[in-house]
């Protein structure tokens, strides 16, 4: 694993969009697998900057994301069909129809996470897989357990998690109890793999990919057996380094 450490989140986000940039560069039909929430908000920022000045082209690339929530269509606001269409893809010349979230309203989930794995393996794999962290060390919506699924499949988001994203919703009720989430197969067979952590709150779960343990309990700590894992911090997500 390679880490790099930033004064700020705005370099954080430089940073990770650099490394981004140059995947989309070499390869005009690279997949991206993408993740939502607040960590890679300034990355997609600086992307949608490198298109505007014209040293960036989407016009061939492919994304697969990592998760939906369950019950929620691609038009409501707290969808992350909704977020990539807002924080980036309505932003550059991506094809929509080269975009992928799991569907969170289909009649049969796991038919549907079926044919996401399926969907994943025509595109050939993931060329890079952007993640975040959850404080509890989750990546997707993969949460710590005894043990984890390799697939895609429907998660039970875990009481903490809930918490933590009340904060997007009305109220801590209205947060979905269930998402679809790409497993851990699929993450770990992207070709590269960069980990964007920013504040004091994601310290211990960052602590954790340098111990010396790797546990379903803290799923991130699975990243230490694959050979490209970049890992961009603030210092506050660095403090327990
Ligand atoms: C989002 C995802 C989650 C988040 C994690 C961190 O698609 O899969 O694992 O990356 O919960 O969220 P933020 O970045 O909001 O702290």
């Amino acid at each position: 694993m390679n880490f790099k450490v930033f004064d700020s989140y705005e370099e954080v986000s430089a940073y990770s969009a650099e490394l981004l940039a140059k995947v989309i560069s070499e390869k005009e039909d690279a997949v991206l697998g993408l993740a939502t929430g607040s960590s890679p908000v300034g990355m997609y920022k600086e992307l949608i900057k490198l298109y505007e000045e014209g040293s960036l082209d989407f016009s061939k690339t492919k994304s697969i994301n990592l998760d939906e929530y369950v019950g929620l269509d691609g038009n409501h606001d707290q969808s992350y069909r909704y977020f990539m269409d807002t924080n980036l893809f309505d932003h550059v010349n991506m094809d929509k129809k080269n975009t992928y979230v799991p569907d969170g309203t289909a009649e049969d989930l796991t038919e549907g996470a079926k044919k996401y794995d399926e969907l994943i393996e025509s595109m050939g794999g993931i060329d890079v897989q952007v993640l975040g962290i959850g404080p509890n060390g989750h990546i997707g919506f993969n949460e710590p357990a005894d043990e984890l699924k390799l697939n895609t499949h429907v998660a039970e988001l875990t009481e903490e998690t809930i918490k933590a994203n009340a904060r997007f919703f009305a109220s801590e009720k209205d947060v979905p109890t269930r998402a679809v989430t790409m497993g851990v197969g699929p993450i770990l067979k992207a070709k590269k793999i960069i980990l964007i952590a920013s504040g004091e709150n994601k310290a211990w779960a960052v602590k954790s990919l340098v111990d010396d343990v790797i546990t379903t309990k803290i799923p991130a700590t699975l990243l230490k057996l694959h050979p490209d894992v970049t890992v961009v911090l603030d210092k506050e997500a660095a403090s327990m380094l």
